[in-house]
C-alpha cells in the first residue's frame, strides 16, 4: 500500500525535464520562437470564439456591469498567469501544467491534470470551431446571400446532423500544422494582427454610438449576476498560457515565457474590457438576450448598414481560425511530452524526420477534436472547456506553493509577487468559478476524470518511465 502511493506520488526532477526538453523518437523540435512570437502565440491562441459570441451569454446574466464581469474572469486568468510564469520560467518544457505537475505534485496529479488539459485545449479547439463555423456562415450568407443547410451546420440535438465548417476550420490548422511550427508562427502573428485592428475597428464604431444612459442600473441582478457572466466569459480568457506549451520551441524559454504569458493577458484584458464596454454603451443590455454574433449584431444597430458587419465578420473567421491554430498546436505538444513520460503510447512522440513535427500525434489529436466539433453543441463544449481548465489552473497554483517549499534552490526567472496570497487567491477564484458552472457540466467533468483514473491506473501507472526506474 506504501509503495503504492509512493508510485502515485513519483516526482520526476527536474533536471532531467528540463535536459530531456525538445527530445522525442526520430528528432528534435527546433527552437524558433522569439518573445514577440510566443506573445502573439498565447493572444492568438486566446482571442477568438469567446469574445466574438459570448456577450449574447453573458450580458443577460450581469447586465452593464459585463465589464466587472470581465474583470473578475481575469483576475482568476492573472493569479494563475502568475503562477504559470514562475513555473514555465523555472521548467521551461513543453508540457505546461502536466509537466509543472509531475515535477511538483506527483505522477498521479500530473496525469489528472494532462487529462484537464485535453478539455482545455482538444475540447476547446472543437468549440471555437464550431464558433467558426457559425461566423462563416454568417459571412458568406451576409457577402452573397447563401448559407449552408442546417442539417450540414448544426450538431444533432441543433436541428443538424453535422456540423461541417467546424471540421473544415480543423483540417485547415492540421494542414498548416503539419508543415511546421515556424511558418504556423508566422501565418498566426499576421492573424493576430488582423483580429486586434477589427477588434478596434467595432470599438471606434460603438463608441461612436456610445450612450451613457445605457450603463443605468449598472448591475441590475447584482453580484450573483456578475459573477455567473464571469463564469461565462472566463472561457475568452483560456489559452493564454499557451506559450507554456511551446516551452521547447523558444529561443531564451526562462527569459521570455513567463514576460509572454503575463504580456499575453495584459493585451487580451485591455481588448475585452474595451470591447464590452463599447458594446453595452451602444445597446441596452436586455437586447443582448440570445443574440448569435453579438458583435455583429451591434454594429448592425449603430450603423445600419450591412458593410462593417461583414468586415467584423470576416476578422472572427480569421481570429476564430488562429485560436483552432495555436490550441491544437498546444494540445499536441501536451501529448508529446506525456508520451515521453510513457503515461501514453509511444505513437505521441515519433517526430517525422523531415518536418520535424509530430506527425501521428497531430492526425490523432485532429479527428479527435474534428468528431467533437462537428457532433457536439458549442455551450456544452465550452463549459466543459472552462471547468477543466479552472481545475488545471487550480492544480498549478499548488504547485508554485509545493515547489517553493520543496526546491527553494531553484533558479526561477519570474517570481510570483506576493506569494504566497497570490497562488492563494489563485486557487480560491478558480474554486469559485468552478461552483458558478451548472450541474450538467460537472456531471461531464466527472465522468471524464473517471474515465481518465481508469486508463491510468490500466495503462499509464505500468508503463510510466519513472516506473521502469523505480
Ligand atoms: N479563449 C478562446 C476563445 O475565446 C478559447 O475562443
Amino acid at each position: 500500500m506504501a509503495s503504492t502511493l509512493r508510485r502515485l506520488l513519483r516526482t520526476k526532477p527536474i533536471d532531467e525535464i528540463v535536459q530531456e526538453g525538445g527530445q522525442g523518437e526520430g528528432g528534435e523540435l527546433r527552437r524558433t520562437m522569439s518573445l514577440l512570437q510566443l506573445t502573439m502565440f498565447s493572444v492568438g491562441a486566446t482571442l477568438g470564439t469567446g469574445i466574438f459570441v459570448v456577450l449574447g451569454e453573458a450580458v443577460p446574466l450581469s447586465g452593464p456591469a459585463i465589464v466587472v464581469s470581465f474583470v473578475l474572469a481575469g483576475l482568476t486568468a492573472l493569479f494563475s498567469a502568475l503562477s504559470y510564469a514562475e513555473l514555465a520560467g523555472t521548467i521551461p518544457v513543453s508540457g505546461s501544467s502536466y509537466s509543472y505537475a509531475y515535477a511538483t505534485l506527483g505522477e498521479i496529479i500530473a496525469w489528472v491534470s494532462g487529462w484537464c488539459l485535453m478539455l482545455e485545449y482538444a475540447v476547446s479547439v472543437s468549440a471555437v470551431a464550431v464558433g467558426w463555423g457559425q461566423y462563416i456562415n454568417e459571412f458568406v450568407g451576409k457577402l452573397f446571400g447563401v448559407r449552408l443547410p442546417e442539417v450540414l451546420s448544426n450538431p444533432p440535438g441543433e436541428g443538424g446532423v453535422f456540423n461541417a465548417p467546424a471540421l473544415a476550420v480543423v483540417l485547415i490548422a492540421a494542414f498548416l500544422l503539419l508543415r511546421g511550427t515556424s511558418e504556423s508562427a508566422t501565418v498566426n502573428t499576421i492573424m493576430v494582427f488582423i483580429k486586434i485592428v477589427v477588434l478596434l475597428f467595432f470599438c471606434v464604431i460603438a463608441f461612436t454610438a456610445f450612450r451613457a444612459g445605457n450603463l443605468a442600473p449598472f448591475a441590475p441582478m447584482g453580484v450573483a449576476g456578475i459573477s455567473a457572466a464571469g463564469a461565462k466569459v472566463f472561457f475568452s480568457y483560456i489559452g493564454f498560457d499557451a506559450a507554456s506549451t511551446a516551452g521547447e520551441e523558444a529561443k531564451d524559454p526562462r527569459r521570455d515565457l513567463p514576460r509572454a504569458i503575463v504580456l499575453s493577458l495584459a493585451i487580451v484584458t485591455a481588448v475585452y474590457v474595451l470591447v464590452g464596454l463599447a458594446a453595452v454603451g451602444v445597446l441596452p443590455w436586455r437586447e443582448f438576450a440570445g443574440a448569435e454574433a453579438s458583435l455583429a449584431m451591434v454594429l448592425d444597430h449603430v450603423t445600419g448598414a450591412a458593410w462593417p458587419s461583414i468586415i467584423l465578420s470576416f476578422g472572427a473567421v480569421v481570429a476564430i481560425a488562429s485560436v483552432v491554430l495555436t490550441v491544437m498546436y498546444g494540445q499536441t505538444r501536451i501529448l508529446f511530452a506525456m508520451s515521453r513520460d510513457g503515461l501514453i503510447p509511444k505513437v505521441f512522440q515519433r517526430v517525422s524526420a523531415r518536418r520535424q513535427v509530430p506527425t501521428a500525434n497531430t492526425l490523432i489529436v485532429t479527428a479527435f477534436v474534428g468528431l467533437l466539433a462537428g457532433l457536439v453543441e458549442l455551450g456544452r463544449l465550452a463549459d466543459a472547456t472552462s471547468i477543466g481548465t479552472l481545475f488545471a489552473f487550480a492544480i498549478v497554483n499548488v504547485g508554485v506553493m509545493v515547489l517553493r517549499r520543496t526546491r527553494p534552490d531553484l533558479r526561477r526567472s519570474f517570481r510570483t509577487p506576493f506569494f504566497p496570497i497570490t497562488p492563494l487567491l489563485g486557487v480560491f477564484f478558480c474554486a469559485y468559478l468552478m461552483i458558478k458552472l451548472d450541474s450538467g457540466t460537472w456531471t461531464a467533468f466527472l465522468s471524464w476524470m473517471a474515465l481518465g483514473l481508469v486508463i491510468y491506473f490500466s495503462y499509464s501507472y505500468r508503463h510510466s518511465r519513472l516506473a521502469s526506474q523505480s
